[in-house]
């Protein structure tokens, strides 16, 4: 018996080695030719090798499932020993000795983890998210993992919708850079290097729009809206070189996204000559005849027919494809196709020539949670938080002050690192309590109290805090007097409070954005004290402030930072670092307020002043329009003034360029980043266009007393928008260019183009 597998191995790798090269197009065609239709539709079937959620294979089962070829690859298992254990078994006993794709959700960091992809996004640094996906890229590979189910480019607009905490915010034209940066941070220049991975791109499409802010729910969307502002982050991912996609699980105008022949076939393959993978997202199949749209027996061949490659979890392609065949209900031309795309990913990877590259032990013992990559985690959190308030300069703190800690999350070092980050190794790094106190040393004056719960009710409490569980105490009072006792005795408080790390992400939409009502009442009564409140607000997406903002001294949006957190929020809270973010998303007033954003379109009616009720005008009658902190808003410790911006001519030409320049001071007594931000109005369209829509920004480093030029190029791509008819340019007619440090404070220019 022995004998006879040692043959068989043998015989594999003489497969692998004796036939064309692997890099040549002809190889996956003799590979091909020698496979059956069942090894064929083994290719396109994805496990959950994890014990994460429903629909999981265990160990044994994973070792058949490869051992038949009814498999091309798997997700979810963690460890570089354990993968290569299952690559081998491929490789070396699998039909044909076709190495496996290995996947994982490595959304933000694998183990070293960076903070959240909206908080990356408040960066506005395609350089920083560059870095991270790069480091993320190789540590996950390090560790046996070769395809990551990153970026996210969901479009948002309502923040109630949990995995808002997963993208990068609500503007198109930032998404898109964003999108392009993680992609090129994950495959690199070399998507065979060992240390690269395949990028996967999702949720398509149009999964932020999902209504009600419900994970899961139907979208129900214009073209023109589709294209103009949810699509082009995918369309520059795909522009950008990424290996894979992701289809959502929302139903898009009646159609499941699994199953949308129009959108994968039609927009991503023939549109924009997409080559890559698709793959479905975790059991979507059933929902395809779950929502309605097939019987389950059929749900495969739709979703094989629209351009879907891959079955995530469901292992309904492995049971229905081959009878579909037989029946004459599809052609084996489909399959063959799909199989193709999936044996090139693993060509792409290069491993054919290398099935063990990413099996490398030595490099997932020094490569992964090491200080270097700490430390980039640590600089580029810094980068993330954005400061909404500052009455007084009351940040930065001095190292020599009484400082009282009070809040759930001030203790909490499983709770700084967000949603996906199931790598995390939480008890190696420090809770906020933790790094203040070694910030200010065996002198400083670090007083701490919890003070209060995540929720008044202790089941949403722990259905909340979920995985990274905060304990409910049921002793409130005395938890609440604790605080006031250390209030009293303090300078200044800071309050960490918020949301706890799993009430954001998937499943995990809100109703209620506010902060949950004990830490408010407890702000409520750390206020009474009439000491200086500094509010270090840890969440997954925006939340309501107006109570906050209104009562407060200082609010500094820390969202969820990532494992170096403590240590980031601690360098900007003493002012070794400044704070630099701004908004992706807009700020509600009042969640009534959503869906919110931005590039709205224009009203005829236009808005009232704020405070102003004016009946027969778009308006409500309880709360103002605006929100309350808007998109590209964040304040720094230092202050910038904005000189008048000017263009260098005010006619734009065909295929010309216009300079718009505009200079910018540093007033403060800091040196720091600003984030100067154009903006363009189409006032005449064909349809109509938004009051403003991003264009570019710049992202400037100025020293204090010192003026920066910044210069931005207007070309006539940034004109052009999808019409009524899908074509996708301008028309000429006069321009409105603003140019500001966020989208309300703006100065106003304008040009014509011909
Ligand atoms: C999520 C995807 C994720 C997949 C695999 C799904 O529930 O929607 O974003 O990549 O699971 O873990």
């Amino acid at each position: 018996m022995k004998q006879v597998s040692l043959f068989l191995i043998t015989l594999n790798a003489l497969f692998i080695s004796c036939s064309t090269p692997s890099r040549d197009s002809a190889f996956i065609d003799n590979l091909m030719s020698r496979m059956t239709l069942e090894e064929k539709i083994g290719q396109l079937n994805l496990p959950s090798g994890g014990d994460i959620q429903t629909g999981t294979v265990f160990g044994a089962e994973l070792d058949s499932l490869i051992l038949e070829g009814k498999i091309g690859g798997f997700f979810n298992v963690k460890g570089v020993d354990e993968i290569s254990r299952l690559q081998h078994l491929a490789v070396e006993r699998g039909p044909h000795g076709i190495p496996l794709l290995v996947g994982a959700d490595v959304i933000h960091g694998y183990e070293t983890i960076f903070p959240i992809p909206l908080a990356l996004s408040c960066s506005w640094d395609t350089t920083a998210i560059e870095r991270m996906a790069q480091i993320s890229a190789m540590e996950a590979t390090a560790d046996g993992i070769n395809w990551n189910f990153s970026p996210m480019v969901d479009i948002c607009r309502d923040p109630r919708w949990g995995r808002i905490a997963e993208g990068s915010g609500e503007d198109p034209y930032l998404g898109s850079m964003m999108a392009v940066a993680y992609v090129k941070g994950y495959q690199g220049e070399d998507l065979s290097a060992d240390s690269t991975l395949l990028a996967c791109v999702k949720h398509f499409a149009l999964y932020g729009a999902a209504e009600g802010g419900r994970d899961y729910r139907p979208v129900d969307m214009s073209d023109v809206t589709m294209y103009n502002y949810y699509l082009p982050p995918f369309k520059a991912a795909v522009e950008a070189g990424c290996a894979s996609l992701m289809t959502s699980f929302n139903l898009i105008n009646g159609t499941h996204a699994t199953a949308d022949g129009k959108l994968i076939n039609g927009l991503l393959r023939t549109g924009w000559h997409f080559n890559g993978l698709v793959v479905s997202d975790y059991n979507s199949f059933p929902d395809i005849a779950a929502m309605g749209t097939s019987k389950i027996e059929d749900a495969a061949t739709l979703a094989l027919e629209a351009g879907t490659d891959m079955d995530m979890v469901s292992g309904l392609y492995l049971k229905n494809l081959k009878n579909a065949v037989d029946k004459g209900l599809i052609s084996e031309k489909i399959i063959d196709k799909a199989c193709r795309r999936v044996l090139e990913a693993k060509q792409r990877l290069g491993l054919f020539d290398n099935p063990y590259q990413y099996c490398n032990p030595d490099r997932a013992k020094t490569g992964i949670f090491n200080t270097e990559n700490r430390q980039a985690a640590r600089e580029i959190a810094a980068e993330t938080f954005v400061l909404l308030k500052n009455d007084n300069h009351v940040l930065p703190l001095r190292k020599t002050d009484k400082i009282a800690v009070i809040g759930p999350l001030a203790d909490a070092a499983n709770n700084m690192v967000g949603c996906w980050s199931m790598h995390a190794q939480t008890d190696k790094h420090n809770s906020l309590l933790e790094a203040l106190k070694g910030a200010v040393g065996a002198d400083g004056r670090i007083l701490y109290a919890r003070g209060c719960n995540i929720y008044d009710d202790e089941t949403m409490q722990l259905n909340a805090t979920g995985l990274r569980c905060i304990p409910f105490e049921h002793d409130t009072r005395q938890l609440e007097q604790e605080a006031l006792y250390i209030a009293a005795k303090a300078d200044v408080i800071v309050a960490a409070m918020g949301e706890s790390s799993d009430m954001s992400g998937e499943s995990a939409s809100r109703a209620d954005i506010s902060i949950p009502a004990p830490q408010r009442r407890l702000l409520e009564k750390l206020k009474e004290t009439g000491k200086p409140i500094v509010l270090l607000l840890f969440t997954g997406r925006p939340l309501v402030l107006d109570w906050e903002s209104r009562n407060l001294d200082a609010i500094l949006n820390v969202w969820f930072g990532g494992s170096e957190a403590a240590d980031a929020i601690s360098d900007v809270i003493f002012g070794t670092k400044i704070p630099q973010g701004k908004l992706t998303t807009s700020l509600p007033l009042h969640q009534g307020q959503i869906p919110i954003h931005y590039n709205r379109l224009p009203s005829s009616r236009p808005d009232p002043q704020a405070g102003v009720f004016n009946r027969y005008q778009s308006n409500y009658i309880d709360v103002d329009n605006e929100p309350l902190y808007p998109f590209g808003f964040g304040l720094s410790y230092t202050t910038f003034a904005y000189g008048k911006p000017t263009l260098s001519s005010t006619v734009l030409q065909e295929n010309g360029c216009i300079d718009a320049t505009v200079n910018v001071t540093n007033t403060g007594d800091y040196d720091g980043y600003e984030i100067v931000q154009l903006y363009i109005r189409d006032p005449v369209a064909q349809i109509a266009r938004p009051i403003k829509e991003l264009k570019d920004f710049a992202r400037v480093f100025i020293r204090k007393g010192e003026t920066a030029t910044v210069h931005f190029s207007i070309t006539d791509d940034k004109l052009k928008y999808y019409d009524a008819n899908l074509k996708y340019d301008y028309e000429p007619g006069e321009f409105i260019v603003m140019i500001g440090s966020d989208s309300r404070n703006v100065q106003e220019l304008s040009f014509r183009a011909e």
